[in-house]
């Protein structure tokens, strides 16, 4: 009896306090006492980047700078569904980061996934600080930005090269384009990985990608042309498919919206 009763206060107590669970990068060893007490060092950082639903710190430690994205509690069924079915939204940005590779979004350093009542709770996805120059959002709605034609052909450079390499990241907006400049070439990484296919892309793939950039005809025309000439067909073509796509987009998106109440 004793026995079964202590049982029962175990599994009881185990149920209660937070399990965590996590994956540290090889070349981030030196960072485990950061893992171990990412709450704390979380609430200490005082750079805050962007404070949604899912926040994003920037966390300082032994000398070096983290990017800390936490991501906030899901809905009922989500957290059911992280817990045993579907890796989280964390564990998939580390997973799909170390896919991309260094050169093509900031390297990932770790991912902790935490459970309380078997349900998934606060989770966080440590990346490299990127010191990026700018997003490409100003410089889609600012059309005197300096060198905006040649920064605008490079992206399409960069777009064309994640396709060619059977990258389709699912949320491909202004947001999540980071841009260094590097004397006179552009470097370009991308972020908010965790919604990634990768296959062979179709010409639809690849063209309702630039959809969610939301840009005008004129910007997407410098863009498209580029690209058209990258993959062999005709540019006006092209630029058709490429705006009937994102007015598809703009449209469901407006629907959306107003379903919503926004
Ligand atoms: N590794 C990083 N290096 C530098 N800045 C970053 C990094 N990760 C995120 N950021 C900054 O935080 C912002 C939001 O990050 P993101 O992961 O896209 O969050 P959200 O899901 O809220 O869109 C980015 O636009 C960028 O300014
Ligand atoms: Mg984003």
């Amino acid at each position: 009896m004793m026995y079964l009763w202590e049982n029962h206060r175990c599994i009881f107590f185990e149920s209660l306090s937070i399990v965590m669970k996590y994956q540290l990068h090889p070349s981030y060893q030196h960072c485990q006492a950061l893992i171990e007490h990412i709450e704390m060092h979380f609430q200490q950082a005082s750079q805050i980047l962007h404070a949604e639903r899912n926040e994003i710190r920037i966390v300082p430690f032994e000398g070096e700078d983290y990017v800390v994205k936490s991501f906030g509690i899901p809905h009922i069924i989500n957290r059911f569904a992280y817990r045993y079915l579907r890796p989280s939204k964390a564990k998939r940005s580390y997973q799909y980061s170390l896919k991309l590779g260094a050169e093509i979004c900031p390297e990932p350093v770790a991912y902790i996934e935490q459970f309380q009542y078997g349900l998934l709770a606060p989770s966080y996805f440590i990346s490299q600080h990127f010191k990026y120059d700018f997003t490409i959002r100003p410089l889609l709605s600012d059309v005197t930005f300096e060198n905006r034609n040649e920064i605008l052909q490079q992206f399409a450079d960069f777009t064309y090269h994640l396709h060619q390499r059977g990258i389709l990241h699912r949320d491909y907006s202004p947001g999540n384009i980071l841009i260094k400049q590097q004397h006179h070439k552009y470097l370009f990484k991308i972020i908010d990985v965790n919604r990634m296919q990768f296959k062979t892309l179709s010409l639809q793939d690849r063209l309702s990608n630039f959809a969610r950039l939301m840009v005008d005809d004129a910007t997407m025309k410098i863009m498209l042309d580029r690209y058209a000439n990258l993959i062999n067909k005709p540019q006006h073509e092209i630029l058709a498919i490429a705006i009937a796509y994102r007015d598809q987009f703009a449209h469901r998106r407006t629907l959306k919206n107003k379903l919503r109440g926004r």
